[in-house]
């Protein structure tokens, strides 16, 4: 069995005297989705955001390949891998694919002057990689999908060193069928086998199609820690609820 590629020991934020997470653990294998669910306000972006250097942790302690690491701000934590896409994209609809895809990150000659038609080709080429043949990535990011752009910032993740892919919610806002080209491209990443795939969803469908395991938060809790083999439908159904009884939820909605 692979060596997880980041681990999480007891991981506590507290705001205040409001613990956010109450000591969760986590493993990320690379080559796996690995699907976070829970309810609304059970911790999961302040989970994702302490991994990826927003927050720093109360307590506990994050291993990249086994070595203690402490991230001080966003940029420590992509330096070590982790990769997030939130919801919102950061992107900017006015300006090019191109442009979006290398935000900061722009290749420039000896002169100063903007390699364009080398990141035109570089950014073409990666999202293709993945799934989504853009020809003119010289148009404005706000003529794409919203898989596109999903698309778009997963393949900008990587190329720019993602081990761990954070994805907040990438298909919630998104069409039906849309939803599944996300999915596929997420598959195409798993598929590459060097990279770890964090799935933040409220959505056990996607996740059952997607995921190898499953991590379930309630209140800042770990209450379930499941595998594609172990987990149960029922039991799904329960831990998605929060750990209350979903058939109880389900008599006393019949019972109206
Ligand atoms: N910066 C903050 N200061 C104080 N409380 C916070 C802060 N960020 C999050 N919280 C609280 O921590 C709890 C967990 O919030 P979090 O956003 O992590 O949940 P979530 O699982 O991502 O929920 P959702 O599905 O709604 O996105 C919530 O009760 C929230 O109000
Ligand atoms: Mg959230």
């Amino acid at each position: 069995m692979a060596e997880p590629y980041m681990r999480v020991e007891g991981l506590v934020k507290r705001f205040g005297p409001f613990t956010a997470l109450g000591g969760v653990d986590l493993e990320v294998y690379p080559g796996e989705v690995h699907a976070l669910l829970g309810d609304n306000g059970a911790g999961k972006s302040t989970l994702i955001k302490t991994l990826a250097g927003v927050h720093e942790p109360t307590e506990g302690q994050i291993y990249i390949e086994g070595k203690p690491v402490q991230f001080r701000s966003p940029r420590d934590a992509s330096d070590a891998g982790i990769g997030t896409v939130y919801q919102d994209l950061a992107l900017n609809q006015l300006m090019s694919v191109t442009r979006n895809f290398f935000m900061g990150r722009e290749m420039k000659t000896a002169f100063g002057t903007l390699k364009m038609d080398e990141m035109d080709q570089i950014a073409h080429d990666e999202m293709l990689k993945i799934g989504i043949d853009f020809s003119d990535p010289t148009q404005a990011v706000g003529t794409m999908s919203g898989g596109q752009r999903q698309t778009l910032a997963i393949a900008r993740a990587i190329y720019f060193g993602a081990k761990v892919l954070i994805l907040d919610e990438p298909t919630s806002a998104l069409g039906q069928k849309q939803q599944m080209e996300v999915l596929k491209t997420v598959m195409r990443v798993r598929k590459r086998g060097d990279i770890a795939i964090i799935f933040i969803t409220h959505n056990e469908i996607h996740s059952r199609l997607i995921a190898d395991r499953y991590t379930f938060l309630a209140l800042g809790k770990v209450i379930g820690a499941e595998t594609r083999e172990t987990l149960q439908h029922d039991e799904m159904r329960r831990l998605m609820a929060g750990g209350a009884e979903m058939a109880d939820l389900e008599q006393e909605l019949a019972a109206i």
